[in-house]
């Protein structure tokens, strides 16, 4: 195998009709939604780059402090021969986990972000001789077929993006990853925690309003991917916590009253002044919640591991058991057999 490969799993014409059927089913349901997948096209990711740099944006320094400290024992504890890692983006803290892996054969980015799977994958190959990058273009919420490498697998899923399913994506999701590992693999999950709710809002409504123009991203794809025409002007970012659920909700707010057209859908949307588009929740967990969706799922929590203020957790799980939770059998995510 060369260095590095990219493999996109869907054509592209089934991306577009999957961004078709979401951006129709979200936009004509009540209270409107779009889920958080499309803002990463090119230029969102590198604003999401920027966020993980505010200062107000805590998560990713907190999960690097961690796998600073215990990368060496995560790394004992998988053996892992291949590193998968769900959303891997820039791919900049799983370096960290990279170097204390020197058994590693092959590293297995999974991004619906093309540009960021290649420029993540050709800086590492440069950097870490001797490792091959299998990255796969797919959405890690539909079936997903893995490449062959040598096990044990470590799966790491970071940043705290498990908080961004809902609640039964995520049984459905962790039910299906379990399905997906062998025994001997290790799953490594980024947890954000509940915390205060000043901290949580200041970091989904930065000063700077770098969050504010990531979320109004979303209406960027939808107007070029889509023929519609949104004005981002007339939207307003929001961001508040639902202490009912413990998650933060992005929004974004018509000004006014107003009709958007999207001529690829033959549709014209109307909002309300002061009416919602929810773009993404960012679900924040508690230690025993966690544990308890892991071992629905048929995973035992096997280490957890804190930042310092115990802003953010990294919990290791193994698979034992089938996933008691229910999911259908078509969002099963299966292993590549050839
Ligand atoms: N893991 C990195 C990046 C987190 S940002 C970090 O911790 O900094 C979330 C990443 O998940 C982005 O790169 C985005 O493109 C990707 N992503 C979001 N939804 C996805 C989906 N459904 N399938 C695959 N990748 C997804
Ligand atoms: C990728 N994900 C974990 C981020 C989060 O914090 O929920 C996405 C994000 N949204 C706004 N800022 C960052």
């Amino acid at each position: 195998m060369s260095p590095f490969r990219l493999t996109r799993t869907l054509p592209e014409d089934a991306t577009a009709a999957a961004l078709r059927a979401d951006v129709l089913h979200g936009l004509t349901c009540s209270p409107k939604t779009l889920p958080p997948k499309w803002f990463y096209d090119a230029h969102g990711s590198e604003l999401f780059d920027k966020i993980t740099e505010l200062p107000e944006y805590y998560p990713t320094r907190a999960e690097r402090e961690i796998l600073a400290a215990r990368a060496t024992e995560i790394a004992a504890a998988s053996g892992a021969r291949t590193l998968v890692e769900l959303g891997s983006g820039s791919s900049e803290k799983t370096r960290l986990l990279l170097d204390a892996l020197p058994g590693l054969h092959t590293y297995v980015p999974v991004d619906v972000s093309e540009s960021a799977l290649a420029q993540a994958g050709h800086a590492l190959i440069a950097e870490c001789p001797g490792l091959n990058v299998h990255a796969l273009v797919a959405d890690f919420t539909a079936p997903l077929l893995l490449p062959r490498t040598p096990g044990p697998r470590l799966v790491a899923f970071l940043g705290g993006t498990i908080g961004n399913l809902l609640p039964a994506e995520r049984v459905a999701f962790l039910a299906s990853l379990r399905v997906l590992m062998a025994p001997n693999d290790v799953l490594l999950l980024g947890i954000d925690l509940v915390k205060d709710e000043s901290v949580l809002v200041a970091a989904y409504d930065d000063a700077a309003g770098v969050t504010a123009e990531f979320n109004k991203n979303v209406l960027t794809v939808v107007n070029r991917e889509l023929g519609a025409d949104f004005d981002l002007a007339v939207f307003e970012h929001v961001a508040l916590w639902d202490a009912e659920h413990e998650w933060i909700e992005m929004r974004l707010r018509s000004r006014t009253e107003q009709t958007v057209k999207i001529p690829a859908l033959d549709l014209a949307v109307d909002f309300t002044a002061g009416e919602d588009l929810r773009t993404e929740i960012s679900a924040k967990f508690r230690q025993a919640g966690v544990r308890a969706e892991l071992e629905a799922a048929g995973f035992d929590l096997t280490q957890w591991f804190t930042s310092p203020g115990q802003l953010y957790g990294l919990a290791l799980a193994t698979p034992v058991r089938p996933p008691t939770a229910r999911f259908p059998a078509e969002d099963r995510i299966t292993t590549c057999v050839r």
